[in-house]
């Protein structure tokens, strides 16, 4: 019977494997990317950047079922709701919008916890909170 039912497991842990989450960083103009001092650019970066931009880090369970649904569904999502890498695109009322996003956001909802139980070094400091609230200059909005 236990047996049977790791071979069911086992079995479905492959089937998953077929069904497509492939992430990608696609191409993107450099010159769309985001400006900003640089203390606030390494913030975004170490913190943000992989699913908030073009260049995300994907790491290796990211090829692995169920894994990757959940890191695809993020990045996705991340990627519609705020793109460092396109960040040009946007109208300056979409940057308005996304910039109290950020300084409303970075107080406790981002980086994503669950982002952050697997990348400790992704976790603000006060103080870069703080730097980040400030540059975007939108105290209150
Ligand atoms: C693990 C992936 C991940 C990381 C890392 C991450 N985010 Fe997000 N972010 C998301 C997702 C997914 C959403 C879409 C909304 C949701 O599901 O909560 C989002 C939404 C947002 C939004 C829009 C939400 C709103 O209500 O306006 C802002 C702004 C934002 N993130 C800022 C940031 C900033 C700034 C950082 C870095 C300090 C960051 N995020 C790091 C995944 C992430």
């Amino acid at each position: 019977m236990l047996k049977r039912i790791f071979f069911i497991i086992f079995a479905v842990f492959v089937l998953l494997q077929f069904i497509p989450a492939k992430i990608e960083n696609p191409q993107t103009d450099p010159t769309l990317e985001i400006q900003a001092p640089q203390e606030i650019m390494a913030i975004f970066k170490r913190s943000c950047y992989d699913c908030h931009s073009n260049n995300a880090n994907i790491p290796w369970y990211a090829a692995i079922a169920p894994a990757s649904f959940m890191i695809k569904n993020h990045i996705d999502l991340g990627r519609a709701w705020l793109n460092f890498s396109t960040w040009e695109n946007y109208t300056q009322k979409e940057k308005d919008k996304k910039l109290q996003g950020i300084f409303r956001t970075v107080y406790a909802a981002m980086p994503l916890s669950s982002y952050i139980s697997f990348h400790e070094e992704a976790k603000l400091t006060k103080d870069e909170i703080k730097l980040i609230r400030n540059w975007t200059g939108k105290a209150p909005f």
